[in-house]
């Protein structure tokens, strides 16, 4: 498969993955859903892959979110349908990856974004990086793991204050609450999460993917979660709030909701 939106480069046994749509502040459309469902199919089982490192190109953005200007219009059935498929074949993918995977957050990780680097087994943020889940503000809940992985890595207090207020916290206050691993310069970020990865490199790779795996099952209850929010997400979009949110986004205003 050749890439339109993503590019992908394997160098001394680390596979560099970079979201390319910077003019879209990286934002995932569908097309680079599907270059990431194959290009983390290709990390899962190419030996010469040893670890993964995922980031957004430019200084701005490591992604904005799914891409709004794509759904729209969506439906209830097509909003649901957008979530599962995103789960199983790209977030789940990555989650279940058995390399080690890296998210490098080079700037605004919001939305989808964020939950691209949630899935993720290890997070390496500058500190000039901002993160939200703001889909409340489009009449939206998050769709892709986003209320059961950020309750794993923050606790549930702190997951609905952020995904209620759809507030942005800094790199910082992330670090602290245990979103992020690290929290380095701008131009540290790649550095940083090489020098985690070239150490997992000289680990016995059968042992760190088991260690995934046993993680990974540590969170295994929230299967159910994800189920539910995969059918919340759905709903949103029969409501007039979710058509008054996005298109308040996309004509550049305010919403006005009104519970509906
Ligand atoms: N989907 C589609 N397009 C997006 C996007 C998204 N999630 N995020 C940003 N963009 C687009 C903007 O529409 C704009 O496109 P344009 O130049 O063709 O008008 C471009 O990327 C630059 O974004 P802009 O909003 O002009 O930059 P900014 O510096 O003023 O604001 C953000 C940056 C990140 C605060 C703002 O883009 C934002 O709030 N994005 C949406 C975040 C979000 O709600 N994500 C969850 C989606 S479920």
């Amino acid at each position: 498969m050749t890439y339109q939106n993503i590019l992908s480069e394997l160098k001394n046994n680390l596979l560099y993955i970079t979201i390319n749509r910077e003019q879209k502040l990286n934002a995932l459309n569908k097309d680079t859903l599907i270059e990431l469902a194959d290009v983390f199919a290709f990390a899962s089982t190419e030996k010469e892959v040893k670890g993964v490192i995922l980031t957004g190109a430019g200084e701005k953005a490591f992604v904005a979110g799914a891409d709004i200007s794509e759904f729209s219009s969506y439906t209830t059935d097509q909003g649901e349908a957008l979530a599962r498929n995103g789960h199983v074949t790209v977030f789940d993918a990555i989650e279940n990856c058995p390399k080690p995977v890296v998210a490098a957050i080079n700037g605004f990780a919001l939305g989808g974004g964020l939950e691209l680097a949630m899935a993720c087994h290890i997070r390496v943020a500058a500190d000039t990086a901002k993160m939200g889940l703001p889909e409340v503000s489009l009449g939206l809940i998050p769709g892709y793991g986003g209320t059961q992985r950020l309750t794993a890595l923050v606790g549930k207090g702190r997951a609905i204050e952020m995904i209620a207020t759809a507030d942005m916290i800094s790199a910082e206050k992330a670090e602290r609450i245990g979103l992020v691993n690290y929290v380095v310069l701008p131009s540290e970020v790649m550095g940083k999460a090489e020098e985690i990865l070239n150490k997992i490199k000289m680990r016995g790779p059968l042992a760190v993917a088991a260690a995934i795996r046993a993680v990974n099952a540590a969170g295994a209850i929230a299967a159910d979660g994800f189920e539910v929010e995969i059918e919340e997400f759905g709903k949103c979009f029969g409501t007039a709030d979710f058509k008054e949110g996005v298109t308040a986004f996309l004509e550049k205003r305010k919403a006005d909701f009104k519970g509906a």
